[in-house]
């Protein structure tokens, strides 16, 4: 087996640009759970842009927004919406994953550059992705602060309740007509990624709208990317949706892992935060289509958590309504038992479950 020229150690965070990033912060703080631990902006002597750095487990997301008009990460928020800008890796040597990528075909983004304050150095490089996406390579072993140079550390105001994301099983991008194989080919070349699973529009249609996916893992397998693009249906699927009101390929949903999927949805719920729900008759077969769960089916339905197997095991999961305005990002939460795959056998209830609404978005 040849090496893997792009070693990566997992993400390291996700970068949002938004148009209100203080309030971006106490939304995925007191609806989510996230914990507030870095900051930089104008409270430190920067006055071009703000950010906040929000963690919980190994899910760390950054929410950043201008301070003045005119910027680049204005033009994204006027564009896109709140969106993910940046798929952080984690990598021991951030020069030599960008030299790889770059040498393969990647279009750089930033070049390699460190960062240093009284807590060591930090190396970022980074390279284009669809839309306006990057990912950025992150090298932070000479490095103890917060999160970044520049950045200081902050506490929350009030309590924080974490609802136990324990870390992004898999984050997914929504691309324009004909660009999926692009963009495989990009993770397959560029970053040394192997496809695990393809879906095609027999696999994921339903009566008026498809789409085609593909999946994309890394060499150890800790980060996965699954690609959709849209196909050709009756009516606008959930694809050209996002594509539209994004303007563009960008992340459709990030997938957190949570080891109790019944408590973590169950507390979501309680703090207000909507999920698609599935006509009940998804229930009514369902140890039929997947055998024998630890979990009591009654409860499940209340919550409207799916499950799939696949040869290893089987997966719990379910999917919020869009973070903000647009219906664009989205989370889904994931436990894994066992299974590896995603849920192939959600996709027709989950892809009716969205038509609903976006019959009543008017958007179909
Ligand atoms: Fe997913």
């Amino acid at each position: 087996m040849s090496q893997d020229f792009l070693p990566l150690n997992g993400t390291d965070h996700v970068e949002l640009y938004v148009s209100n990033a203080k309030q971006a912060a106490y939304f995925y703080q007191s609806a989510f759970g996230f914990e507030p631990v870095a900051y930089k902006g104008l409270n430190n002597g920067f006055q071009d842009f703000e950010s906040y750095v929000v963690q919980q487990d190994k899910v760390r997301l950054v929410l950043t927004s201008p301070l003045k008009g005119g910027t680049a990460i204005g033009k994204h928020v006027d564009t896109h919406g709140d969106g993910v800008k940046n798929i952080a890796l984690w990598v021991d040597d951030a020069e030599k994953a960008f030299q790889e990528t770059v040498n393969r075909g990647a279009e750089p983004d930033f070049l390699p550059m460190e960062l240093s304050d009284a807590f060591g150095t930090v190396k970022l490089a980074g390279i284009k992705l669809y839309g306006d996406t990057s990912h950025v390579f992150v090298e932070r072993k000479n490095y103890s602060g917060a999160f970044l140079p520049g950045y200081i550390p902050i506490r929350a105001k009030g309590p924080v309740h974490p609802v136990g994301f324990k870390y992004i099983d898999h984050m997914v991008a929504n691309v324009d007509w004909g660009q999926m194989n692009t963009w495989v080919e990009f993770y397959a070349k560029v970053m040394g990624f192997t496809q695990l699973i393809s879906f095609d529009d027999k696999d994921i249609s339903t009566e008026y709208t498809a789409l085609m996916s593909k999946v994309m893992s890394n060499g150890n397998g800790r980060i996965k990317f699954p690609i959709n693009e849209p196909a050709e249906g009756k009516k606008r699927s959930q694809v050209e949706e996002y594509l539209m009101f994004y303007g563009g390929s960008g992340v459709q949903h990030i997938a957190l892992a949570t080891d109790d999927i019944i408590e973590t949805v169950g507390e979501l719920q309680r703090r207000g935060i909507d999920f698609l729900t599935v006509p009940s008759t998804y229930y009514e077969d369902l140890i039929e289509r997947v055998g024998h769960i630890d979990e009591e089916i009654n409860i499940l339905a209340k919550l409207g958590i799916l499950v799939d197997r696949d040869e290893d095991g089987y997966l719990l999961q379910i999917f919020s309504q869009p973070l903000q305005s647009r219906p664009t990002l989205f989370f889904e939460i994931i436990q894994r038992k066992g299974a590896t795959s995603f849920g192939k056998g959600n996709f027709k209830a989950l892809f009716e479950a969205i038509e609903r609404e976006q019959m009543v978005r008017g958007t179909l």
